[in-house]
């Protein structure tokens, strides 16, 4: 799918059965789906923008590079918390932002309940954090905030993505890049992705 990155690779496509896998309790869910968001961060920071930088080894000048804009990094509670340790250690001097989200059991809607991000995100490379894109609308909602805020490079980490939220969050957001383990079949009459993991959050949590 245009502007999806499925990431392929062998030990993020591990990881995700065992996190789909029922038997797969809290605890150990907890580890895996934070070994995974590292191990996909790489593929999803890959075009971050650089900006030459000189440096001198104890022998001699080397030609380097520097991140060229400051990172902010912004799960989606409570599932994108998960992800969100893991990635920090492999970009440490990243700041976090946090939106909290609801969606309604019944209508399915996204309600804020918790917003706290930079002021002015223009100037950062932004990582939306979730690892469930289901209908799209926590998505949208995020994106919609992010924008108001100014941000200008924002891409989408999630785990598993149903289409029917690809293409609403293109529908809205079509240059936002998805960055994504697995393209599932489809909803659910619920909103649940299928196959899906069930809910990552009570998976999470345990509650
Ligand atoms: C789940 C999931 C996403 C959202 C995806 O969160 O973690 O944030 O739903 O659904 P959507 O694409 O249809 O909006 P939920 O609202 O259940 O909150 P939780 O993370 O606290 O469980």
């Amino acid at each position: 799918m245009k502007g999806v990155t499925l990431i392929a690779h062998p030990l993020v496509q591990h990881n995700l059965t065992r996190l789909r896998d029922k038997q797969t309790g809290p605890q150990e869910f907890r580890r895996v789906l934070s070994e995974v968001a590292a191990l996909m961060i790489y593929e999803a920071t890959r075009s971050f923008a650089v900006a030459p930088l000189g440096v001198q080894t104890p022998l001699a000048r080397a030609r380097g590079f520097r991140l060229r804009h400051e990172v902010v990094l912004v799960p989606v509670l409570r599932a994108g918390l998960g992800m969100l340790d893991s990635i920090l250690q492999l970009i440490p001097h990243a700041r976090v932002g946090f939106i909290g989200l609801k969606r309604e059991e019944t209508t399915l809607r996204a309600n804020f309940y918790h917003k706290s991000l930079p002021p002015d995100l223009r100037r950062f490379e932004v990582v939306l954090i979730d690892p469930m894109l289901a209908t799209g609308g926590s998505a949208v909602a995020a994106m919609d905030l992010l924008a108001e805020l100014g941000a200008e490079r924002v891409r989408l980490v999630n785990l598993v993505a149903a289409p029917e939220g690809i293409r609403h969050v293109h529908a809205h957001y079509p240059d936002l890049p998805i960055f994504t383990a697995a393209v599932d079949q489809k909803l659910n009459e619920k909103g649940f992705i299928l196959p899906g993991l069930g809910d990552a959050g009570d998976r999470l949590f345990g509650v």
